[in-house]
């Protein structure tokens, strides 16, 4: 992949808290960094997703902890991630005998989970979207090259006919996800029925990403610093899948 370069340079400060505090007395907390491409969108940084944040980037924290919070922010990302599927009007009768013109969602979906650390949304993807069906690609990064490898997948067999919701909360160089994206477009899935849902992403992995796969949309929690000599994100959270997993 043509790496897109970009050197670690601090992400930008901000004052956070609730509207209702003037600007000088709010606490300054590292936010994301915005990218300007159109098909990427980065949860607005709000106090309750910075904090939320703080803690499972916390050395400190347990897994406990970090599976509890963890969960939050994959729940912040699939209701974000909602919002991005077509909606059909929809007309309902209230028990008072009005209508409320409203709307429904229209189309299949399905999430895929890029194993390992992708199955930890899974939970987030079925609280909201109820007997939905998943899919499994197993990628692992190399722990030399820090290249993708595929050794497996199985996905729904109508999978073409559906909207996507692609899960992996580590979005580091890109490999990974790339690899798991030309899985499912194989398989016939239409790159602009595909929303990849991540909690931390590297500048250069999201950017590249962004412009291979226009058509793809991107939600995620964070867009970080950059990445560190072993394609690590930073300042990251370390290894996401040990941490939500073995820790
Ligand atoms: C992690 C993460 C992504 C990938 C990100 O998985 O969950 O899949 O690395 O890195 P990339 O953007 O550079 O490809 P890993 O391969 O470590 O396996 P795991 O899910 O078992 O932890
Ligand atoms: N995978 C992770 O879990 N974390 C990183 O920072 C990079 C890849």
């Amino acid at each position: 992949m043509d790496d897109i370069e970009f050197e670690p340079v601090p992400s930008p400060a901000q004052g956070v808290g609730p509207v209702y505090r003037p600007e000088g007395e709010k606490p300054t907390a590292t936010v994301s960094k915005s990218l300007s491409y159109e098909n990427v969108h980065v949860l607005p940084q709000t106090p309750q997703l910075i904090a939320l944040l703080t803690m499972i980037r916390d050395k400190g924290t347990g897994r406990a902890d970090f599976i509890f919070y963890s969960n939050r922010i994959i729940r912040l990302l699939v209701e974000e991630g909602l919002n991005h599927l077509p909606v059909v009007e929809h007309s309902v009768t209230t028990p008072v005998g009005r209508a409320y013109l409203g709307v429904k969602f229209e189309g299949k979906i399905c999430g895929v989970s890029i194993m390992r650390a992708g199955e930890a949304m899974e939970q987030g993807l079925r609280d909201c979207c109820r007997s939905v069906r998943i899919g499994k690609i197993l990628i692992q990064r190399d722990e030399e090259t820090c290249k993708p490898k595929l050794f497996y997948d199985k996905l729904p067999a109508d999978i073409a006919n559906r909207w996507v919701l692609l899960l992996d909360p580590m979005f580091a160089t890109g490999g990974s996800a790339t690899l798991a994206v030309e899985v499912l477009k194989a398989r016939g899935v239409p790159e602009d029925h595909i929303l990849f849902l991540n909690l931390i992403a590297s500048p250069s992995g999201v950017a590249d990403f962004a412009e291979r796969f226009p058509k793809l949309r991107v939600v995620t929690a964070f867009i970080d610093q950059g990445l560190d000599e072993k394609k690590y994100i930073i300042p990251g959270l370390g290894d996401f899948g040990d941490r939500y997993y073995t820790l």
